[in-house]
């Protein structure tokens, strides 16, 4: 212990992103660091970066800029403010960072966060940018204990990384550069971590993974696991009623993985499946192995098995060379699969990838005007999705309070915030709703046997 300090995490980009600043966060507790409620009351800032587009990367040396001027504040005081920049942008861009903010005391890729307490130590000496080739095999295995009682205060639903890194190397992808091959951590190692999550309180897990539907980790009976043998000895644990998992791509949907979801009630009806583009010629550039009518299947098979699934997607409009026709083609397969959410982006060139190079790359005016149309017909997807809800019952997942007092807010099975009137001590449990109302994403419910009493007493009046 070194005395009681507080630190500040900052985290952009993916739910990996989030996951990695709590396991973070409790490497540094064990090394005396309490969460700071600011910047302003920390002795640490740590900045979890984003490298995915060139925006995200951008914002971190706007946010170095005001820490440089917060740690000379701190100096000029006598006192000081250590800086650490973690994350995708630490990994790809470690030695640019030290050169054009040499206010940052040490630089951390995501491969090295269970070398964090020693970089501490030793700051200023050594950076944390590890070769990515050599991923850490299960790099959390050297970070504390999840859920220790008193270390992170939690609510019912937690993120957990099962699989870190890519080999896809998708041509417009900084991912597989940044978080490194693809790697599975071990089954026995989430079982635990996800044991600890649920005596903490955990209701609901989402595992991620950059890949997460590639998992093939290590399993107790020295075979190789796929994630639907995962989900199913996840949904043993005692209290964990709901399951989800994170990103998957469609060349891994494997049949098992699909008839978990009719078979296991805890896996939560609800997929992200990106396509990024309905083009076949620009799903070939792309280099995501498959065209369009795959997807069109697999979609199909998805809901043969689990009727009322939500899909969610991602996609690019203005990848180098996507014509008129191009574009069209997504157009058109969104409408074919009618999504109840789903990212949509312009394509943003990215240094070290095959298509940054690209001739043909297809003019802002042209990309905004397409992401538009895109976006249109996206958003009026997910507000019917929204609108069908309307008085339909099904399990929430109490949350936490909501806005207004006496509210709590929820999540339906299919990802939707759900907000009812509930007192707080509901908070974790799973509670039966009617959906009354929708307003922009989000519905408004009243518990069930509550929004049946008006009729059941109406026909008790006229017996
Ligand atoms: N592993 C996931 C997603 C990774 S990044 C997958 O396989 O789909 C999340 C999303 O960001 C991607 O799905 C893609 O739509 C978008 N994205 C990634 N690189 C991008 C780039 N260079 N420009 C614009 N969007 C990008
Ligand atoms: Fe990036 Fe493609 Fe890998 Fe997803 S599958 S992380 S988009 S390279
Ligand atoms: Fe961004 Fe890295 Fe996640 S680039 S999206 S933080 S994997």
């Amino acid at each position: 212990m070194t005395g009681t300090k507080r630190v500040f995490i900052k985290s952009y980009g993916c739910q990996m992103n989030v996951y990695d600043a709590e396991r973070m966060g409790e490497a540094l507790a064990a090394e005396g660091y309490l969460p700071a409620e600011t910047v302003e009351d920390a002795d640490l800032v740590l900045l979890n970066t984003c490298h995915i587009r060139e925006k995200a990367a951008e914002k971190v040396y706007s946010e170095l800029g005001r820490m440089r001027i917060l740690k000379d504040a701190r100096k000029a005081a006598g006192g000081d403010l250590a800086i650490g920049v973690a994350g995708c942008v630490a990994q790809a861009e470690g030695d640019e960072i030290v050169r054009r903010a040499p206010t940052v005391d040490f630089v951390v890729g995501p491969q090295a966060y269970h070398r964090l307490p020693d970089l501490l130590r030793q700051s200023k000496t050594r950076s944390g940018v590890v070769d990515i080739e050599f991923p850490a095999e299960d790099k959390f295995d050297e970070l504390p204990r999840r859920a220790k009682p008193g270390l992170i205060a939690r609510g019912p639903t937690a993120f957990l990384t099962v699989q870190e890194g890519c080999d896809k190397f998708c041509a417009f992808c900084v991912v597989p550069y940044t978080r490194g091959a693809e790697v599975s951590r071990p089954v026995a190692a989430i079982l635990r971590e996800a044991e600890d999550l649920a005596a903490a309180g955990v209701r609901e897990l989402t595992l991620l993974g950059q890949n997460v539907n590639a998992y093939h980790g290590a399993g107790p009976d020295g075979r190789i696991w796929d994630l639907a043998q995962l989900v199913y000895a996840l949904a043993e644990i005692e209290g964990m009623a709901r399951l989800r998992y994170t990103t998957s791509h469609p060349r891994d949907m494997s049949d098992s993985l699909i008839e978990a979801h009719r078979d296991l009630p805890a896996l939560m009806p609800y997929l992200h499946l990106p396509v990024q583009s309905g083009s076949d010629r620009i799903l070939a550039a792309m280099n995501r192995r498959h065209v369009a009518d795959d997807y069109l299947r697999l979609i199909d098979r998805i809901r043969a098995a689990r009727p009322d699934i939500a899909l969610s997607g991602d996609f690019i409009v203005g990848f180098p060379g996507e014509t008129d026709a191009d574009f069209e083609d997504t157009m058109r397969l969104v409408d074919a699969v009618g999504y109840a959410s789903a990212y949509s982006f312009k394509y943003s060139p990215r240094p070290g990838t095959p298509a940054a190079g690209r001739d043909e790359q297809v003019p802002e005016a042209v990309m905004n005007e397409r992401l538009q149309r895109l976006q249109a017909l996206l958003n009026a997807q997910s507000d019917a999705f929204n609108r069908s809800m309307v008085g339909r019952t099904f399990d929430v997942l109490l949350e936490k309070p909501g806005r207004r007092p006496g509210q709590i807010t929820g999540r339906s099975p299919y990802l939707q915030p759900v907000h009812l009137s509930a007192p707080h001590g509901a908070i974790g449990e799973i509670m039966q709703i009617t959906v009354t109302e929708v307003a922009g994403h989000s519905l408004f419910a009243e518990p069930a046997g509550a929004a049946q009493a008006p009729s059941a007493l109406a026909l008790g009046g006229a017996a």
